[in-house]
């Protein structure tokens, strides 16, 4: 028997069924004013729907789709503190890191506030160099450790907003490939450096053996005593940290509702602070607060997060697009698609329902990008001809922070080119009448054409932002982060566990026994295969 929300995914995947479902061009056609009607503001961000092939009564159907899931009232009962992460028994509060909430939200909000208190005193106090290394020099450099959600995020904000002259010099460390660390190595001064050992469990593998090759290097730098001046941790597993030798007073902590990938804003986001200064930290989680406010008090029709989400519905549930890129138009957030593939895909990578039952529907989407207008020479070419359409999420970023006007114009022309192309498309007459008036002759029209020819139709959201600053960047992650809840909502699934990585960091365990000392552990004939070409590689 279905339920409510499987009805309502019937009748939207009902729409992607009727002839002309994927045609946009006609819906321009047929309303001059589309773009008025399809487009919202909110927290100083603009969203254009318009060049998707959503029409009135396709939104009419995802509308019902939003309600059958009971989007706006679970969006309240994350914000209350409820336990939506049901098979962690937490809730997600990362709201609750930016600004005060109802319910348990505002006791977290308070939590959040002492916390951030502690890392303002130890930002200023790091930047007016009362508090330095053991060798009495002032801090310079913040070498941050961490991978995944303790990784992405602030490497990407980072890349954003750091500019040459900010408070300190961010060096992340998140693979654990020894190549990494040799890369970033010659960069630092030991007796400079400020090392933030950042991981919410502290026991992930990858960023603790980083911390103690960290820790070694730095000792035989500074000595073992020395050492514990250069460490601050950032974790919500205390006990461990003490056991690794940081002292609690420099460690930071957060609490169990902050997931990895929403974590940014918590202590996770101390390098942020200490890099680009707390001013400009306050502004980012400012922007994010401003997208809280209107994700919980805009209704569906206009709420920039749920359109996103809706928006996405349509393409991979109705009309089966299991791909997406993402092209920010500005080449500071070129880690925003890294950000994002986690973001997205540890979120919404599930196939089951909360109930533990087969999803009916398709759910996340492989998400990639790159920064336009590089990907337009890598890529685009497929999501322009390719046979499958890829959606796309431009976004455009109106004020440059350079002098280089022209290069700007030239980057925002293409950005807006890129998606009026996929849109409009150029069919094979247009094409031949092109090249006849070039004097092509009628054989080559004849064996060009079909390739030259674009099929248009392809869809596409735009994004623009005023500029990129931290108040605007804080406003854009948050969108992405409440359109992933929204989503969950809509597949019926946690966004916010990510079991499904856990079996992989099992299996590494015996074979890193097997690669240290030889022991023999059972595998399939292609593990123990490929194990064995490894080990006699490197005798
Ligand atoms: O890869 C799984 C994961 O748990 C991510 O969700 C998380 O962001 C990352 O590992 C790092 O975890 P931690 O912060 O506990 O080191």
């Amino acid at each position: 028997m279905d339920d409510a929300l499987q009805q309502a995914w019937r009748a939207v995947e009902e729409f992607g069924r009727r002839p002309g479902a994927t045609a946009i061009r006609p819906l321009f056609a047929a309303d001059p004013g589309r773009f008025a009607r399809y487009h919202r503001r909110g927290a100083g961000l603009l969203l254009d729907i318009s060049k998707t092939a959503i029409s009135d009564e396709v939104l009419g159907a995802l509308h019902a789709l939003a309600r059958a899931a009971g989007l706006e009232e679970q969006r309240h009962a994350m914000a209350r503190g409820e336990a939506v992460n049901e098979t962690e028994g937490r809730a997600a509060l990362h709201m609750a890191l930016r600004g005060p909430l109802p319910g348990a939200g505002g006791s977290a909000h308070e939590d959040a506030l002492r916390t951030l208190a502690y890392m303002r005193a130890f930002t200023e106090s790091v930047h007016r160099g009362e508090i330095r290394g053991a060798t009495n020099q002032r801090f310079d450099t913040v070498l941050s450790i961490g991978i995944g959600g303790s990784d992405l995020g602030p490497v990407m904000v980072t890349r954003a907003l750091w500019r040459a002259g900010d408070p300190m010099r961010p060096v992340h460390l998140g693979n654990v490939d020894g190549h990494g660390w040799e890369t970033v190595l010659p960069m630092l001064d030991p007796r400079r450096t400020l090392v933030l050992v950042g991981s919410k469990t502290f026991t992930t593998a990858e960023t603790m053996a980083n911390a103690r090759l960290v820790r070694a290097w730095m000792e035989a730098s500074v000595g073992r005593n020395g050492a514990s001046a250069h460490f601050a941790a950032l974790s919500t597993n205390l006990a461990a940290c003490e056991a690794f030798g940081i002292a609690a007073d420099r460690v930071f902590p957060f609490r169990d509702w902050v997931g990895g990938r929403f974590s940014l804003w918590s202590a996770m986001g101390l390098s942020l602070a200490l890099c680009l200064g707390w001013e400009r930290f306050e502004a980012l989680l400012a922007g994010a607060r401003e997208m809280d406010r209107h994700f919980l008090q805009t209704p569906l029709a206009d709420n920039l997060p749920m359109l996103l989400a809706l928006v996405e519905a349509w393409h991979v549930g109705a009309l089966g697009w299991h791909r997406r890129a993402v092209l920010p138009y500005d080449e500071r957030l070129r880690r925003l698609p890294a950000h994002l593939q986690q973001l997205e895909m540890e979120s919404l990578g599930k196939g089951v329902r909360r109930d533990g039952s087969p999803t009916p529907w398709a759910t996340g989407p492989v998400v990639f990008g790159e920064p336009g207008t590089s990907a337009q020479h890598s890529f685009m070419q497929l999501i322009h001809q390719g046979a499958r359409p890829v959606p796309v999420d431009f976004i455009l970023v109106a004020k440059a922070d350079h002098r280089h006007e022209e290069n700007h114009r030239i980057l925002l022309a293409n950005g807006l080119a890129q998606a009026e192309a996929l849109m409009v498309g150029r069919d094979a007459d247009a094409i031949a009448a092109d090249m006849r008036e070039a004097g092509a002759d009628e054989a080559a029209i004849a064996r060009l054409a079909p390739h030259r020819a674009a099929p248009g139709d392809r869809p596409s959201t735009t994004i623009i932002m005023p500029c990129l600053d931290p108040q605007s960047l804080g406003s854009l992650i948050a969108l992405y982060e409440h359109k992933v809840f929204c989503l969950g909502c809509l597949w019926d699934i946690n966004p916010f566990d990510q079991w499904g990585v856990e079996l992989g960091k099992v299996l590494a365990t015996p074979l890193l026994r097997e690669l240290t000392d030889g022991r023999k552990v059972a595998h399939d004939s292609s593990t123990e295969g490929l194990l064995a070409e490894v080990l006699r590689l490197q005798k």
